[in-house]
């Protein structure tokens, strides 16, 4: 493994060592085991969207390993007054040791793979969320164990979560369903339909119906703004709520990427009584971006 670009590169072996690692270094983070295993190495960080958890969780995660992360506007990067992504990797390559990218093209990142010459992730584009998704089974494994043959319900829009967590949960033998509105299908779903148990649904207690971990995410993703309007019509039934949630498995649960839309997909209620596994997923971020920066750039 190279890079992470998609969960679609990843094999399976793959995403078990890298939750596997991030179990570990996890238990050390908690009993102060230090762990500075990328000690002198740098990662550059390119943002050109907003963030919070991937951008805390990279540059914590970093320093934690004992090496040091940029943070890189593309406002402030030349990328930004139209630098070619070629040229932009080949000079970061021979600087850098890694770079982490959130960007609207997932050709962007694959871009930056092909011409770079160090490790790439990918840090959400429209298409894909592969850091989030893992830290996403990370969580489930914590509290659900052996993920094999449970069911994973996502409520929404088929955006880079649902492609993410859809290839993931298949990979990993779960059935997987997506509750969305005609017209918002995940781009994956063929893939999915080929290569395990997956079905879209219009119902959202069809999804829901016996799930043993329910996923949503906001209505419009960034760089969907000026669709909001729109997509606040569009979805207005496909919230996670207490009626959806009460077919559900006993013990299901309700996860979220953040940042969450109460009120939207998901009620306050909701949100509320599953806060725990939604904040752990959260910290999961910082402990999954470690074992994969360590897989990739140790
Ligand atoms: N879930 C997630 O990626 O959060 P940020 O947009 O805050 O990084
Ligand atoms: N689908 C959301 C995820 C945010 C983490 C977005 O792309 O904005």
């Amino acid at each position: 493994m190279k890079h992470l670009l998609k969960m679609s590169d990843l094999s399976v072996q793959d995403i078990q060592e890298i939750l596997d690692l991030a179990d570990k270094l996890k238990y050390e983070k908690k009993h102060n085991i230090p762990h500075p295993i990328l000690a002198g190495k740098t990662l550059g960080m390119i943002f050109q969207k907003s963030s919070t958890r991937t951008r805390v969780s990279f540059e914590t995660g970093m320093y934690q390993l004992g090496g040091s992360a940029l943070f890189l506007s593309s406002r402030d990067l030349q990328i930004g007054r139209g630098e070619p992504v070629e040229d932009t990797a080949r000079v970061l390559s021979r600087y850098l040791d890694g770079i982490m990218i959130r960007t609207f093209a997932q050709k962007e990142v694959e871009d930056l793979a092909e011409y770079g010459s160090i490790p790439i992730i990918n840090g959400l584009t429209d298409y894909a969320h592969p850091c989030q998704a893992l830290a996403d089974f990370m969580t489930m494994r914590e509290y659900k164990g052996d993920l094999k043959g449970l069911k994973f319900a996502f409520v929404g829009d088929g955006n880079n979560m649902a492609n993410s967590l859809i290839v993931g949960a298949i990979k990993l033998g779960m059935k997987a369903v997506i509750a969305c509105p005609e017209g918002y299908e995940p781009e994956v779903a063929e893939w999915a339909k080929a290569n395990g148990d997956f079905s879209i649904v219009r119902k959202v207690s069809e999804a829901t119906e016996g799930a043993d971990a329910v996923y949503t995410d906001v209505w419009a993703s960034m760089g969907q703004e000026g669709e909001a309007q729109e997509r606040m019509k569009v979805f207005k039934d496909y919230q996670v709520n207490e009626e959806n949630m009460s077919v559900a498995n006993k013990d299901a649960m309700v996860m979220h990427c953040l940042p969450a839309h109460r009120g939207e997909e998901i009620t306050a209620e909701t949100f509320e009584k599953h806060a725990n596994e939604i904040f752990d997923e959260a910290e999961n971020r910082l402990h999954v971006q470690k074992a994969i920066m360590v897989k990739l750039m140790a």
